[in-house]
């Protein structure tokens, strides 16, 4: 399967920036802002449904704690709640892509000092068409690493070049995405999203030991699945477990729970299964009507 992925891909409509709404084609950052030097900046991307962006607290919390590890200030909640407000009304958005991003600005000291410092606050919107995932996604195992050793492991940084890269090399490769492994070789997660599989009737899915984003997807998925008691095994597992999984999918806000048909070319024997199909209802069931 190929086609566009969800998300912007040129200047649309208004964004919130610094303060205020700007035409997007007209809105500025520093030419010494650091996150456009060295992606210094952490950033959540959300889905809006029905004009109601869901788990908009969670996202700021996730963003509260990267800011926490690598001592950015991060604009007052209220600030993000309102420029998320503006950016949807100003574009008349209902079911939308959101994406907050939050640097550290221009600071006018060297790049090896992250002193604290006026932050940017870019805040940008577009409409969300979903995604058909057809028979489900083609993966490939990709030669980039999660480190699950960095400190930064599970801090979503706007410097995602690996992911990039990793993306780029398996669509050259024929396919729709990759699995990374983490330095030890254990599963981690695909390159914008979680990973998930099931055997005998267990949802397995790599621990946060692994270098992963502890994904607000992925949680809701864990959670859903133990109330209809699936059981969910979270932990360290070599590639070869995921080979011989019956189902598998990724989760993400923007994509909601993906199937997956292949891994390396060889397909799952339920490439989207009935029990990713029954907890992408169940998800479903929990995004504004
Ligand atoms: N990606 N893992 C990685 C590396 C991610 O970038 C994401 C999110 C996830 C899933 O997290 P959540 O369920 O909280 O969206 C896992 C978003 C969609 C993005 O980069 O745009």
């Amino acid at each position: 399967m190929s086609g566009d992925d969800i998300g912007l891909t040129q200047a649309w409509g208004q964004v919130y920036i610094n303060g205020g709404l700007a035409a997007a084609h007209e809105a500025v950052v520093s030419a010494f802002d650091r996150g456009l030097l060295y992606g210094d900046g952490v950033y959540e991307t959300l889905r809006v449904y029905s004009g109601k962006p869901f788990m908009l607290d969670a996202h700021i919390r996730r963003m509260a704690h990267g800011c926490s590890v690598i001592a950015l200030t991060l604009p007052e909640t209220e600030e993000i709640r309102e420029g998320v407000r503006l950016v949807l009304a100003a574009n008349s958005l209902t079911d939308a892509y959101l994406r907050i991003t939050v640097t550290r600005g221009a600071t006018g000291r060297l790049w090896h000092d992250p002193a604290p410092s006026k932050p940017t606050l870019l805040i940008i919107a577009g409409p969300l068409v979903p995604r058909d995932f057809g028979d489900g996604l083609r993966l490939v195992v990709s030669r980039y690493r999660a480190d699950e050793r960095s400190p930064l492991s599970g801090v979503k940084q706007t410097g995602i070049l690996s992911k990039i890269l990793a993306r780029a090399e398996a669509v050259r490769a024929g396919a729709d995405d990759a699995v990374l492994l983490d330095t030890r070789a254990f599963v981690a997660e695909a390159t914008s999203s979680n990973a998930f599989w099931l055997r005998e009737e267990k949802l397995f899915t790599p621990s946060l030991t692994c270098g992963i984003l502890a994904g607000i997807t992925r949680r809701i998925v864990m959670e859903i699945a133990r109330e209809r008691e699936i059981g969910v095994v979270e932990g360290e597992f070599a590639l070869g477990e995921l080979r011989t999984a019956e189902e598998m999918f990724l989760t993400s806000s923007t994509w909601e729970i993906a199937p997956v048909r292949s891994l390396d070319g060889v397909e799952f024997p339920r490439a989207s299964g009935p029990i990713t199909k029954r907890l992408q209802e169940l998800y479903r069931g929990r995004t504004p009507a």
